[in-house]
């Protein structure tokens, strides 16, 4: 019988390598990676699988249809993890096309190829952030409202739009998943832990986003946080509920539902203590007023992950576990290099 393929478009970004190892380590299946190698993609986070048969990669950039050579090179696919997008708050900020183009028009393109292709099971990776800010104690659940608050999270937010109208139309099976900070190794030092990794190593100072109250105390930004292999095997948890073998499992994840995929919640001040209490440093920071300072910014993201638990999955890495091998293994001579970009 033919092995399972599966396609993972921004294969080659932190998350979607992270998506790809976990794959060729837990399953037999044939990956084909998709990505265009914008300034976020690098072979290199693949390199430990070059040559491998099982993996093949695709070079397509989804703002434009998939040409027919692309949907060749991608028959027999069964399953879509469409992880590829835009990623950076700040950028989009600055350059709100690009994130309509790449996260809007690329998730339909991608749908299209998903229809063209009849495939098994589409998972469009969504992030906590379309929901907005989360008022303390608040843990949005999958059908709170949709507030986002910059251009990123707004063009996610159509993404998911997309996606459930594509699975309701045109009955594609799609799954949303929507996950919360990630955390890993590989990941671009524009992202908050490497950057924090970078700054204590060298001793310079980290920023801290937080709000300034009028009684002068601030409020630190928080998020709950998850590391990209956990968020992986949540993945492929949703895709195994579906693969037929095991009917009960398939019952529950319907098509056209949203799962989050939380983690753990610390402040962003938290997590620059623990980093520097593992580097054995001494943290030196300053509060920054991230309303002040950067417009679109929210002081809390959090979510609820009762429905994918209630399913029976269960982060396999606790978060301060893989939080400090993130650490030890981004300070190792070899590695120190993905902390300067
Ligand atoms: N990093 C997080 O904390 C986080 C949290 C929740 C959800 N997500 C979602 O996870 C996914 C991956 O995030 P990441 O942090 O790995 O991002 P990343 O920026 O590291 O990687 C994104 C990848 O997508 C590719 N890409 C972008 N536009 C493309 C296009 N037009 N055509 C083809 N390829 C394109 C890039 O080249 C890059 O390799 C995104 O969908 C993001 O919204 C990320």
């Amino acid at each position: 019988m033919a092995r399972n393929k599966l396609l993972c478009t921004g294969a080659a970004g932190f998350a979607g390598a992270h998506v790809v190892r976990h794959l060729m380590t837990n399953t037999d299946w044939d990956i084909i990676g998709l990505d265009r190698l914008s300034y976020a993609g690098s072979l290199e986070r693949l390199a430990e699988w070059q040559g491998n048969p099982r993996l093949k990669m695709v070079f397509h950039d989804f703002r434009a249809a998939y040409p027919t050579s692309v949907l060749r090179a991608l028959e027999g696919v069964r399953y879509i993890i469409h992880n590829g997008a835009e990623t950076h708050v700040e950028r989009s900020i600055h350059d709100p096309e690009s994130f309509v183009m790449s996260n809007v028009v690329g998730t339909m393109n991608t749908l299209e190829a998903a229809r063209a292709l009849q495939v098994g099971h589409f998972i469009y990776v969504s992030t906590d952030e379309v929901h907005g800010p989360a008022p303390s104690g608040v843990d949005f659940t999958e059908d709170s409202p949709i507030r986002p608050s910059n251009p990123y999270s707004a063009s996610k937010a159509g993404g998911e739009a997309l996606a459930f109208a594509w699975s309701r139309c045109y009955r594609v099976p799609v799954t949303i998943t929507r996950t919360m900070n990630l955390i890993g190794e590989r990941q671009h030092p524009e992202k908050f832990v490497p950057m924090c990794i970078r700054q204590v190593l060298h001793e310079h100072k980290v920023a801290i986003h937080g709000r300034r109250e009028c009684n002068d105390k601030w409020t630190v930004g928080s998020r709950k946080w998850i590391h990209a292999r956990n968020q992986a095997d949540a993945l492929l948890f949703l895709l195994r509920s579906q693969d037929g073998k095991d009917k009960a499992a398939a019952a529950r994840v319907a098509h056209g539902e949203t799962y989050h995929v939380a983690g753990e919640e610390r402040s962003n001040l938290e997590i620059a203590h623990f980093i520097a209490k593992t580097l054995e440093k001494k943290l030196d920071y300053e509060m920054v007023d991230i309303h002040a300072d950067r417009p679109g910014h929210d002081l809390r993201y959090s979510l609820s992950d009762e429905s994918i638990k209630s399913l029976g999955w269960n982060p396999p890495v606790a978060f301060e576990e893989s939080l400090r091998r993130c650490i030890e293994w981004s300070v190792r001579p070899e590695n120190l290099r993905w902390l300067e970009g």
